[in-house]
Parts: C-alpha cells; structure tokens; sequence
C-alpha cells in the first residue's frame, strides 16, 4: 500500500513539476526579444556607473533568499507593510533603476508576459559576463510574489556568521556546501561597508580589538573610516 501511495504522490509531483518547470525556451513564442532587451539595460545602466553589475548580483541572491527567485526584493513598501527593500540588510541595495529601465523596454515589447523575477535573473547574469565573469544559462519561468516583508530579511545570512551558520543557512534552501562556496565568488564584485565588519575592528575579543585575521590594511583604513564617522 504505501509503495502504491509513494507512486501515486511521485506521479502527482512530477505531473505538477512538469507544469510550472523552468525553461530556457520560456519566452520564445510570447517574447523573443526579451533578452536582448534586457541585455541592452543592463549594458546601457553599466556604461554609466561600473557598479551597478555588483548591485544587481547582490539583489538577485536577496531575492532568491527570501521567498525564493519571485521579486520580492523589488516591491515597494505600502501601508503599514514595510518591504524587504527597506529592511535592515538593505545598506548596499540599490541600482533598482536597472531592473526597472528592464521592465520598461520588455513591457513596451511584450506587456504583461515576462515576470520581474525572471529579468532580476536575466539582468544579474547579464550584469556578471559584463563584469568580466563567467556566463550561465538561465531557465525561465519565475511567478513573481506579491508578499515581501522587512522582517523576513532577518533569515539572510549575516556577515558574522561562522562557516556552520552558513552551512545551515544554504541547506535550508537546498543549497550545498559546494554552493556555499561558489556562491560566495559573488563577493569577486563590490565593496561593503566597514559597518557591516564593526564587530571585527572594536573589542573583538578580551586580547584583540581588531581581528588578527583581518587584512591588516583593510581593517586599518576600516578603523580610520569608523573613528572619522563617530568623531
Ligand atoms: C554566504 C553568505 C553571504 C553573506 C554573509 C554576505 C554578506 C555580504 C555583506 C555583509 C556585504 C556588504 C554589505 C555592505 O556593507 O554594503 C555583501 C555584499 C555583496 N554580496 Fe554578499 N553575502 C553572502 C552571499 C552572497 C551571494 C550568494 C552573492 C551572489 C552570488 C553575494 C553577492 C554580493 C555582492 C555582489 C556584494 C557587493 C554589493 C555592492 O557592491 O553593491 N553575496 N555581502
Ligand atoms: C533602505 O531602507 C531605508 C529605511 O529602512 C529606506 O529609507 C531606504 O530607501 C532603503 N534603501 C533602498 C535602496 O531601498
Ligand atoms: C582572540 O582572537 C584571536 C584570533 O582568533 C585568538 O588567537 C585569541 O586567542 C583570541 N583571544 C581570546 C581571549 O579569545
């Protein structure tokens, strides 16, 4: 009996899985031109300013984090809802101009078909070949959220976080040791704020106040930029 039931559940979610599975062919019939136009923002937004590639990287991986791939990260607060954009993490948010010029030239092409999400994912990957960074092909396919909540932005891994932290932040969305670490070559573009390292440069512990581990320059001009801000 339970062999019977296993396969029935197997059947369904496959059946299920086939409807709603990403592909690469997604937009081929409804809007072939939406890459190109995607493409075209991102190179035209990354000829003006050199960091937009690390913003929209960075959005795409707060995007997946939360919810999964569906937007979230791109909605407006409303009401009493504060979004996941003004949530704490957001200090190096931003470029959301990139993602909106996107929707704009694919709206104009082909309203109502492409999901935000998916030309989050577009744009990030776009944004990294421009970079100078590897490429990879991006199945499509994304329904975008209609739910995003400052709160949930607590569930990113924080820049404190020890390697078990992070460990367990990735299993729990499915992701791999081996992930983890790919993953983290995103940090090959941008800069962060020493703010988000202050743990690591005052009293770091009972003998050091600056972690011995740091890059002894970067946390140097980390302090000096830290002092300067608190008077
Ligand atoms: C592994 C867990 C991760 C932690 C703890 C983490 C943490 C951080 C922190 C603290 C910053 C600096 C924020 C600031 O002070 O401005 C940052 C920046 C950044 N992160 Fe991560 N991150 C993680 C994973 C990722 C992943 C998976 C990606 C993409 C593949 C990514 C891409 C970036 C990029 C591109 C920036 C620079 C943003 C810019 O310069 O505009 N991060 N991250
Ligand atoms: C980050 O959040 C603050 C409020 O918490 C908001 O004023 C600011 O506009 C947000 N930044 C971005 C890029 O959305
Ligand atoms: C402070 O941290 C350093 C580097 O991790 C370590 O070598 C040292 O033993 C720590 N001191 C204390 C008191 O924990």
């Amino acid at each position: 009996m339970a062999v019977v039931v296993a396969l029935v559940c197997a059947l369904i979610f496959s059946v299920s899985s086939l409807g709603n599975a990403l592909s690469s062919n997604y937009y081929d019939k409804t809007c072939p031109n939406a890459e190109a136009a995607i493409a075209d923002a991102v190179e035209k937004a990354f000829a003006n300013d050199n960091k937009v590639p690390a913003a929209i990287l960075r959005m795409h991986f707060h995007d997946c984090f939360i919810r999964g791939c569906d937007g979230s990260v791109l909605l407006k607060s409303v009401g009493q809802n504060t979004a996941e954009k003004d949530g704490p993490p957001n200090v190096s948010l931003h470029a959301f101009y990139v993602i909106d010029n996107a929707k704009k030239a694919v709206e104009a092409l082909c309203p109502g078909v492409v999901s935000c999400a998916d030309i989050l994912a577009l744009a990030a990957r776009d944004a990294v070949v421009l970079a100078g960074g590897p490429t990879w092909n991006v199945p499509k396919g994304r329904k975008d959220g209609r739910v995003s909540k400052a709160i949930e932005t607590r569930s990113l891994p924080g820049p404190a976080f020890n390697i078990l932290q992070l460990q367990q932040s990735f299993s729990q969305r499915g992701l791999s040791m081996e992930d983890l670490v790919a993953l983290s070559g995103g940090h090959t573009l941008g800069f962060s704020h020493c703010s988000s390292f202050e743990k690591r440069i005052r009293n770091f512990n009972a003998t050091h106040d600056i972690d011995p581990t740091m890059h002894p320059s970067f946390a140097s001009a980390c302090v000096a930029f830290v002092q300067q801000r608190t008077g």
